[in-house]
Order: C-alpha cells, then structure tokens, then sequence
C-alpha cells in the first residue's frame, strides 16, 4: 500500500481499527502493544482472512516500535477501558502514564506521523500526546465527536424509522457527561430536527447520546465499546490519508476558537493529508454556549489533574 499506518494497543478498539484499515486496503498497519505475542496473534490472524476477504494491505505486529517506522498516521487506543462504576476521568493516571510513553516511542520513530489519540479520557490524553511529541495541532487530535455523533445519528434514524445515511448530527465538547449534542444543526435529508421530533424526545435523544458509553459499558461488564469506535478512528483515518477535507468533529487544541484557548475540545475540523487543517467555528445558540463553556471547565478541571 502507498501508506501506513500505526495502531497502539491490540485490544478491542485497536484491533478492530486494525481489521477496518486493511479491509478497506486504506494502508499497510503496525499492530503494536506492549502484549507483544497478542498483536503479533491478531496481525498473522487478520493477515490469513486476507485470502478470503480480499485484500491486499499488509499487517504486522508485535511490541517492537521498530514496526512502526515511517507511519503517516499513529492511532493510539493503548491504555485501559472503562468497566461497570467507572467514569473516564477514572483512567486519568495510569493512561497519562501509558499514553506519554508510548508517544515517545512513536515519534522517535516517525517524526512527521500525525497521531490520533483515541484513549480515554480523550482531551486530557490529547494534552498528553501533545506535551510529549511538541507537534503543532495539525497533527496531534483525538477522535470522540465522530463516535458520539455516529451514536445520535443511529438514535435519530432509530426513532424516526429512516436511513442512518439520510441523518446529520454534531456533537461538540467535551468526551464525558458535557458533551453537548446540537439538535439544532441535527438534519434527516435537509430537513431540520427540530421540525421533525419534539423538543422531549430530542432531549431524550440528547441523553441518550450523552450515556452513549456507559450504556455500552453496562452490556458488556469487561471493557468498554469497540465497533463504533473503531468505525470511528477509521473515518479520520481515511479522510486524511484520501485527503477528502472532510469536516468531522474532532477533539482539536484551541487557539482562540469558541474563546477557548490552549485546551483540546471537540470541535468541526477540516481533515485532509495536512492533519487537522482548519478548526470551523459554528455559531451558538447562548444555550449552547454556556453548555460548551461547562464542558470546556471539565476538561480544564482533569488537565489540571495531569
Ligand atoms: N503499550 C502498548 N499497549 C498497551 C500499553 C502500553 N504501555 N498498556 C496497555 N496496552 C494495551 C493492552 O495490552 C491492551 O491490549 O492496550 C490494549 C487496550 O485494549 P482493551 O483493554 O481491549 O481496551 P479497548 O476497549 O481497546 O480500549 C482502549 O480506548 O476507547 C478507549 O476508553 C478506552 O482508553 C480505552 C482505550
């Protein structure tokens, strides 16, 4: 393949990433985790379905950053999952410890990669990768807004019994309880939301979205939610290698933006080969606004904590 990429951590998210990427021949993949015979298992796995899936891209894995030499994009999702009780901000220590880690190893090895930071909690692990590569914004982000808008999108088509492919939704914030959901800039074809569905049963939808995760975590018991996800990271992914310009939301670093400054927050951005190209300021409702602005306290309340 013209292009590799780098996935830390073969557990559920990592590995699922992994199986996306070379199942749709978007690069070669680097399975790395510090389980090494675990990444190298799931990489010769994945490698001997090719015949039958068909496809051509290449995986390896292992616990050697050698492997990951030459990425143009790093997607970390090492780290621990959330379990039954536990909030995101739970994880705060122990993946600040794993994530700065691993980063040091990433960069060594692939100074230009972008890094895609997948991690919870998400904005604190940005911050982290940030501090520890020095890269500017455009080339170190997380991925949370995809999934929670991927989440409100399936409640909407859900509840209006219509194609998921006809629903726009975004979900700006924070990636924990703050997240704030904009039913107003929510469409099915076109057609506004909130013409659409009540204001109770968008706030319904709205909730749902915002518990998206913990409604995962509560099935499962061991681990957290992987197929979204992973479908998630991999839509980054391909935007940027494909160069699409595509606007997703994103957890970015502002500098100015939504008059935050200097903190990683979920936010539209234009995704192409340059990394995180521009970040699209949307104009907010005053509701809206204080809902960001309590999300944007959140997140400055856990970097405090780094
Ligand atoms: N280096 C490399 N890999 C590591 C390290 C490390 N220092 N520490 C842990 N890992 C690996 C684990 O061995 C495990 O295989 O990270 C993997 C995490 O996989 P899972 O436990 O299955 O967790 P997963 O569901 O994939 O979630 C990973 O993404 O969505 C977030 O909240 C979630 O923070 C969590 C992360």
């Amino acid at each position: 393949m013209d292009h590799k990429v780098t996935v830390v951590g073969a557990g559920n998210v990592g590995a699922t990433a992994a199986q996306r990427i070379v199942e749709q021949e978007l690069a070669d993949v680097a399975l790395v985790d510090i389980l090494g015979d675990l990444a190298k298992g799931k990489a010769l796995d994945m490698m001997e379905s090719a015949p039958v899936v068909g496809f051509n891209a290449l995986l390896e894995g292992g616990d050697d950053y050698a492997l990951t030499a030459g990425s143009d994009i790093c997607v970390v999702t090492a780290g621990l999952a959330r379990k039954p009780g536990m909030s995101r901000d739970d994880l705060l220590a122990k993946n600040t410890e794993i994530v700065g880690g691993v980063i040091e190893q990433l960069v060594a090895h692939s100074p230009e990669t972008i890094l895609i930071l997948v991690t919870n909690p998400l904005d604190a692990m940005c911050e982290v990768a940030r501090r520890a590569s020095g890269f500017p914004r455009q080339r170190v982000f997380g991925m949370a807004g995809v999934l929670d808008s991927a989440r409100m999108r399936y409640f909407i088509a859900a509840e209006l019994d219509v194609s998921v492919e006809d629903v726009d939704a975004f979900v700006l914030g924070g990636h924990g309880d703050t997240m704030v959901p904009l039913p107003r800039y929510a469409t099915v074809n076109g057609v506004p939301l909130t013409e659409l569905l009540p204001a109770e049963r968008i706030e319904a939808i709205n909730q749902r979205t915002r518990d998206g995760g913990i409604e995962i975590v509560n099935y499962y018991k061991q681990g957290s939610a992987y197929y979204a996800p992973s479908a998630a990271v991999v839509d980054m992914v391909a935007a940027i290698l494909r160069d699409k310009k595509k606007i997703l939301p994103c957890a970015a670093y502002l500098e100015g933006e939504y008059g935050v400054e200097g903190l990683f927050i979920g936010v539209p951005a234009k995704l192409g080969r340059g990394g995180l190209e521009k970040v699209i300021e949307l104009e907010l409702t005053a509701e809206d606004k204080a809902a960001l602005d309590k999300s944007v306290a959140a997140v400055k309340g856990l970097i405090e904590k780094l």
